[in-house]
């Protein structure tokens, strides 16, 4: 489903599931295990959200197992699976077939996903995978940073998508290093939609600095968890969801 002007909201539910998990729920469908990041899903869905997303990282320190799967079983709009490159993820998805795999670098220590998946020097062991995936019907798309380099990488890897990294963007504490870092977007947003991908974005977007994104072209998708969450807190989820959809109204590509 895509939003009237354009551009999809992807909701990225992995908060969700930390907070449920701050109870260390090992098991996600039990009666005290709350909030239910599927329930949640459904509510995105209905205030207009064109997908979900959702992170099965290696420790599992919010989405489960069970989660995925039975978000497959619920989500209407589109399943979006966020993963690290290992061979017990990769396997996972290709039983569990989401829609869409955004492939993330993944670090165990890391706090939230730091940077790009580097898909020049990863070309190798990631061309198995995209094929693997590919054959199992689901699309493809990698996080990348904003540089040309990246961008060429995710052509030579035959990528459905690239999620170009917005994290700098949202973390420029200078108005130089913003315009910086919005031209680098810019550049790799013009240059992945000449090569035929479609381009997406997220990472650290939030309701201020979403005027920013506007002057990215050629967007089909953001990709958007923790901004979200965080104002479901106080104003419900279907608040939240409506009000970035109006963030991200007017958008002209
Ligand atoms: N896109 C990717 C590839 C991510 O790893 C994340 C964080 O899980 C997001 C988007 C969402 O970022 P945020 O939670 O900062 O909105």
């Amino acid at each position: 489903m895509r939003m009237a002007d354009g551009l999809r909201l992807g909701v990225n539910i992995d908060h969700v599931a930390t907070l449920r998990q701050a109870r260390y729920a090992t098991m996600p469908e039990s009666r005290n295990a709350e909030p239910d990041p599927v329930t949640i899903a459904s509510i995105c869905e209905r205030a207009g959200a064109g997908g979900i997303t959702a992170h099965l990282r290696a420790d599992r320190r919010h989405i489960q197992d069970r989660d995925i799967q039975r978000l497959r079983e619920n989500v209407i709009t589109k399943l979006n699976l966020e993963m690290g490159n290992t061979p017990e993820i990769v396997d996972f998805a290709i039983r569990i077939v989401p829609d869409e795999v955004c492939l993330v670098p993944e670090k165990r220590e890391e706090v939230t996903t730091e940077g790009g998946l580097d898909v020049v020097v990863h070309r190798k062991e990631l061309e198995s995978t995209v094929k693997r995936l590919h054959t199992a019907g689901i699309r493809v798309s990698v996080f990348v940073d904003p540089e040309l380099e990246q961008i060429d990488g995710a052509r030579a890897l035959a990528v459905d998508v690239v999620e170009l990294h917005t994290g700098k963007l949202a973390n420029a504490y200078t108005e130089k290093i913003e315009q910086q870092e919005l031209s680098r977007l810019r550049d790799a947003a013009i240059a992945a939609q000449g090569h035929g991908l479609q381009v997406n974005a997220g990472h650290g977007i939030n309701y201020r600095n979403i005027a920013r994104i506007h002057e990215i072209p050629h967007l089909v998708e953001l990709n958007i968890g923790h901004s979200i969450v965080a104002r479901a807190v106080f104003v419900g989820f279907e608040k939240a969801v409506r009000d970035m959809i109006g963030a991200m109204h007017g958008y002209r590509g």
